[in-house]
């Protein structure tokens, strides 16, 4: 009951100031301004992307936390987007195969329960030479004591963070799913606590096969 409570009212407001944290907002505005057409939005939250999309004409943003989603809707209504919400899973995207030319993850990966399958779709969907652009926190892969940190507090993060994982290694899984990287770097976010600072951006697209 306490744990609903904090799930449906405390959660989602604490997540909105997070997620805005200034280093933050300057990665999304070098990921999304140089997108340009229509895009698959996974885990929209908030909605914080949105003044960054310059170009972008329709935007399709997955979300499937209806606590999460009403607190996007100041900026919804203050964008000249056309916003037009996804009630889904990303494990089971209702998308026609190919047909997608971005997809857009901010630090969403690492809460998808069945990454591998999330992946899989993601790929079904973008077409050939679409990309999937994100920026996450991830897995330390040359600290053996933050990574263990990682391992062993990844649990309590999950029950308090709607499913986040502190550990995972999303460029291992994106090239586990036949992604290849046209863009990739490491880089430590400030303001954020050190088992989520190390943050992965990238540019993927499908391996040609
Ligand atoms: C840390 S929040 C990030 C929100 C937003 N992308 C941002 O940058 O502020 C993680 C997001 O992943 C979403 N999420 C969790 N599991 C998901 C799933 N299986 N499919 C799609 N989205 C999911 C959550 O609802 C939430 O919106």
């Amino acid at each position: 009951m306490i744990y609903k409570f904090y799930q449906q009212h405390i959660f989602p407001h604490l997540l909105n100031q997070v997620m805005q944290t200034p280093s933050l907002m300057d990665q999304r505005r070098q990921l999304l301004l140089p997108i340009a057409g229509d895009v698959l939005e996974i885990g929209f939250g908030t909605g914080v992307n949105l003044p960054f999309y310059q170009n972008v004409e329709t935007l399709y943003a997955l979300e499937s936390n209806a606590d999460l989603y009403q607190l996007a809707a100041k900026r919804i209504h203050e964008s000249a987007i056309h916003v037009q919400h996804i009630q889904a899973y990303a494990e089971k995207l209702p998308f026609a195969d190919a047909s997608l030319d971005h997809i857009v993850s901010t630090w969403t990966l690492c809460s998808i329960e069945n990454l591998a399958q999330a992946l899989i779709e993601m790929y079904r969907v973008l077409k050939p030479n679409g990309t999937l652009h994100l920026v996450e926190h991830v897995q330390y892969q040359d600290n053996a004591k933050l990574q263990h940190l990682q391992n062993l507090l990844t649990p309590i993060q999950k029950r308090l963070a709607d499913g986040c994982h502190l550990n995972r290694n999303i460029e291992q899984a994106l090239r586990d799913a036949h992604f290849d990287f046209t863009e990739q770097h490491y880089f430590a976010a400030q303001g954020i606590p050190k088992l989520a600072q190390r943050m992965f951006f990238a540019r993927a697209q499908k391996r040609a096969e």
